[in-house]
C-alpha cells in the first residue's frame, strides 16, 4: 500500500432552488462518486465527501457533508480543501442558478415572467486561488467526440488549473458506465481508457492519484 493520502471528493448534481417546490439541475447520480469512495477507502486513505441531493448511500467510514447548491459546495470544499492532499471534483455543479428564489410556488404563468439566471461559481476556480499542494483532478463530460474533446478536455485542464481531466462523454451521466474516457493533461497529452464501469475508472483514476501525490509530497 502507499501512503494514505487525505482525499476530498465532491460528488452528484447540486440543486439550484427555484420556489418551494421547483429547481435546476441535471442528470447525475452519484454513481462515481460512490464508486470512487469505496474505492479510496479500500485502498486504505482518508476521505471528505461533499455531496450533492442523491439517493444513493456512501460508506460508513467516509466523513460526509450532504449539500444543496453549488454556493453550499463551494463552501463546503472551501472548509476542507487546506487539509486535502487530492480533490477529485466530479460532481456535476449545475452550470447557472435562479437570480431570486421565490417563497411559496410561483404560477405557472409567472415562470417564464419571473425565471432570471446567474452563473454559478466556478468552484475550481475558487479552489485555485487557495492551492498549495493539492493534487487536483477535474471532469470533462462532452458531446464532441475524438480530437475535438479532447482539446476541450485539455483547455478546461488549464482554465480550472487542474493536473488532469477526465474525459467522458454526455451519455456517461446517470448510469453504471463511463464512455469514451481519457485522462487529459493541461498540455494536451492524454491516455485513452474506452469505455469502462464506473468502479473500473474509479480504480484508474485512485491508483493516478496515488502516483501523483506521492510525487507532490
Ligand atoms: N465545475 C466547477 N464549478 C462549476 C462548474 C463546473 O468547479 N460551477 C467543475 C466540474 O466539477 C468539473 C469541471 O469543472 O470537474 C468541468 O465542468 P464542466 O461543466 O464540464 O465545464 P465548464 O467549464 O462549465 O464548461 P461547459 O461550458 O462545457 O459547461
Amino acid at each position: 500500500m502507499t501512503r494514505p493520502l487525505r482525499f476530498l471528493v465532491s460528488a452528484g448534481p447540486t440543486h439550484e432552488p427555484i420556489d418551494a417546490v421547483r429547481y435546476i439541475a441535471n442528470r447525475s447520480s452519484g454513481t462515481l462518486g460512490m464508486a470512487l469512495a469505496e474505492e479510496i477507502l479500500r485502498r486504505g486513505h482518508q476521505l471528505t465527501l461533499v455531496l450533492g441531493p442523491t439517493h444513493l448511500t456512501p460508506p460508513a467510514s467516509a466523513v460526509v457533508e450532504h449539500v444543496e447548491t453549488a454556493a453550499e459546495m463551494l463552501a463546503a470544499l472551501q472548509r476542507h480543501f487546506t487539509s486535502a492532499d487530492v480533490l477529485i471534483m466530479a460532481a456535476a455543479v449545475a452550470d447557472v442558478k435562479p437570480r431570486q428564489q421565490f417563497t411559496g410556488k410561483l404560477k405557472k404563468d409567472e415562470l417564464g415572467l419571473q425565471l432570471l439566471l446567474e452563473k454559478n461559481p466556478d468552484i475550481l476556480c475558487e479552489l485555485g486561488r487557495i492551492r498549495s499542494h493539492q493534487v487536483v483532478v477535474g471532469f470533462a463530460l462532452e458531446s464532441l467526440g475524438g480530437d475535438a474533446a479532447l482539446a476541450e478536455a485539455a483547455r478546461k485542464a488549464r482554465d480550472h488549473g487542474c493536473d488532469l481531466v477526465v474525459l467522458n462523454g454526455a451519455k456517461s451521466m446517470g448510469g453504471d458506465g463511463a464512455e469514451g474516457v481519457s485522462f487529459v493533461r493541461p498540455d494536451g497529452t492524454h491516455a485513452a481508457l474506452g469505455d469502462l464501469l464506473k468502479s473500473a475508472l474509479a480504480q484508474r483514476l485512485v491508483e493516478w492519484c496515488e502516483r501523483e501525490g506521492r510525487k507532490s509530497s
